[in-house]
């Protein structure tokens, strides 16, 4: 569902901007008078500005659930270029035409897109915020770097990995600040980085390599550790075949579901949620020859279905027996990275598409690679050639956040437990790193802090029992403006269980302490 989701929202950005194009000259322009900005480092080959009035942009979930209407802006496209890359980046701008809050926030992207245009920009200026949002000179599709990742002669295109990397991080923030500035006629009291995902990693370059960029970060399910953690997405896919097991959806479900019953409870209440999944101590091989009932037939549960879901919550081994990277977390569906198709009447694997790509593109610089021969040591080989030729480019892992803390930035992350795709386990080392050279949980928490969201599934994309963040960009202003640090973090609960929780700053965990379980009040963080 999700993968088709990402079809549409391609298929929609690529359409915005065509739509766009097409509308060039019917509007009246009231916002024309604005110059090109200065860019360290770029030159700027266009700026074209055009009024939207009354405009819609259309839901395309799971990224924008509900259409906003009625959005007056003035809309600004920046084109740069960095001298030498033979580049071309286009940054928009939208300006509330109306009630501008008096802040700038920069939108970040998902997958192999750098950003989500309309998707992040409506919602933004719906807030009165100024924004931004940028393709980084690559194509505006998160499925896929095919079209940008190679240059002719087969080689790696460092110019645009660079772009989509980090350098478009920079351009955006300047170039928006600066439109911003131009257009009301005074700088924007406050910024913030806004990002899931993909736009979560942005985050963390901002923080990293751009210190002074942002008053406030926003960093959702980041995708930090990149270079590791994507080819470790491969994991479950090279056990499947070495295994010559490819359980069906069904059958994976049925450890899922046997995991939370096991340890629903230890958080004081049974509401389908593990709230700290370290705590559960879950062994698949208990389900071995227990028999689950898939589309009206009885499957016998094999001790090889077992082992794939023990060694995907594992995580990848080496030769030796040493961890490489983090596996999913227990009571975690298993539908993208333990996916399975059938070809000709046999189940074979189906690997998640950004692993799919990076290792294709950027690993074996072939794009009709075999994915599916990975083994286990080519497994080992792709892993460590993916952290030693990328991690310094797109690894987004440096734990000095020094410059960010010296200039007062503030820096809120969270992460959903029941992530699929991005291992929340990886953000939590991230975060015991910084703890590790700067001082300590206190001392950290003075300028990031972390929330672990239970049962939450990637940016919350895909419906859950979790509670997810409600505000958590308002919190994040709360705490750069008012100097109000969130002591928890408001989230609600949808569907059937209805309800308002807490989520506690790692490494608290939220816990039942009595009450309405569906008041935020019944809960304290333990
Ligand atoms: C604004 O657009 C909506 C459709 O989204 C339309 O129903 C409404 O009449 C428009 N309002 C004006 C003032 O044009
Ligand atoms: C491919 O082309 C790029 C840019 O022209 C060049 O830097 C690189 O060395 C070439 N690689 C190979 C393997 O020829
Ligand atoms: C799993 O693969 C099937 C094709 O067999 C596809 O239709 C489905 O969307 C995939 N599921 C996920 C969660 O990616």
């Amino acid at each position: 569902m999700k993968i088709l989701s990402l079809f549409y929202l391609a298929a929609s950005l690529l359409g915005v901007v065509a739509a766009n194009d097409a509308n060039q000259g019917h509007t009246k322009n009231s916002c024309i008078h604005l110059n090109a900005p200065h860019v360290p480092g770029a030159n700027v080959i266009s700026i074209k500005a055009m009024e939207l009035l009354n405009h819609t942009v259309p839901a395309t979930p799971p990224f924008l659930l509900d259409s906003i209407y009625g959005l007056n802006v003035c809309e600004v496209d920046v084109v740069l270029t960095h001298p030498g890359a033979d580049d071309q980046v286009l940054v928009k701008v939208w300006l509330p035409l109306e009630d501008w809050n008096g802040r700038f926030q920069a939108n970040g992207g998902s997958g192999y897109a750098a950003g989500e245009f309309d998707l992040t920009l409506g919602p933004s200026v719906k807030l009165g915020y100024s924004s931004a949002s940028t393709d980084a000179g690559v194509a505006v599709n998160p499925l896929t770097p095919e079209t940008w990742a190679l240059l002719p002669n087969g080689s790696v295109n460092m110019v645009t990995l660079t772009n989509f990397a980090y350098r478009s991080i920079h351009d955006m923030a300047i170039v928006g600040k600066e439109i911003t500035e131009q257009f009301y006629g005074s700088k924007a009291r406050y910024s913030y980085w806004n990002g899931c995902s993909t736009g979560g990693r942005q985050a963390m370059v901002a923080a990293q390599r751009y210190p002074d960029l942002f008053d406030g970060i926003l960093a959702g399910a980041p995708a930090i550790f990149w270079a590791s953690y994507v080819v470790a997405e491969q994991w479950p896919q090279v056990v499947m075949r070495e295994e010559n097991t490819f359980p069906s959806q069904c059958e994976l479900k049925a450890f899922t579901d046997a995991a939370i019953a096991q340890c629903d409870e230890l958080d004081g209440i049974k509401d389908g949620i593990i709230s700290d999944p370290d705590l559960c101590h879950f062994d698949p091989y208990r389900l071995v020859g227990t028999c689950v009932c898939c589309n009206g037939i009885e499957v016998t549960i094999s001790e090889a279905v077992a082992r794939v879901v023990l060694k995907t919550l594992q995580g990848p081994f080496g030769p030796s027996g040493q961890s490489l990277w983090y596996g999913l977390n227990v009571g975690t569906a298993l539908d993208f990275l333990v996916n399975t198709t059938v070809v000709s009447g046999q189940r074979v694997g189906l690997p998640f598409f950004v692993n799919d790509a990076w290792i294709r593109y950027y690993l074996a610089k072939d794009a009709n690679y075999n994915i599916g021969d990975i083994d286990y040591s080519t497994f080992d080989r792709l892993l460590s050639q993916s952290e030693r030729e990328y991690g310094s480019i797109i690894g987004t892992d440096n734990p000095d956040l020094s410059g960010f803390q010296k200039a007062g930035g503030k820096l809120l992350m969270w992460h959903g437990l029941s992530d699929q795709l991005i291992f929340p386990k990886g953000t939590i080392d991230y975060r015991d790193r910084v703890e590790r050279l700067m001082g300590g949980s206190a001392k950290v928490n003075e300028f990031f802090r972390l929330f672990l969201a239970p049962g939450v599934d990637h940016c919350a994309g895909t419906p859950t029992l979790g509670a997810v963040p409600s505000d958590p960009l308002g919190a994040l202003v709360t705490w750069v403006e008012e100097k109000k640090a969130p002591a928890t973090l408001a989230a609600s609960v949808s569907g059937s269980q209805r309800g308002a929780r807490i989520l506690c700053p790692y490494p608290l965990v939220a816990h039942y302490v009595g009450g309405n379980p569906r008041s935020a009040q019944s809960f304290q963080c333990i």
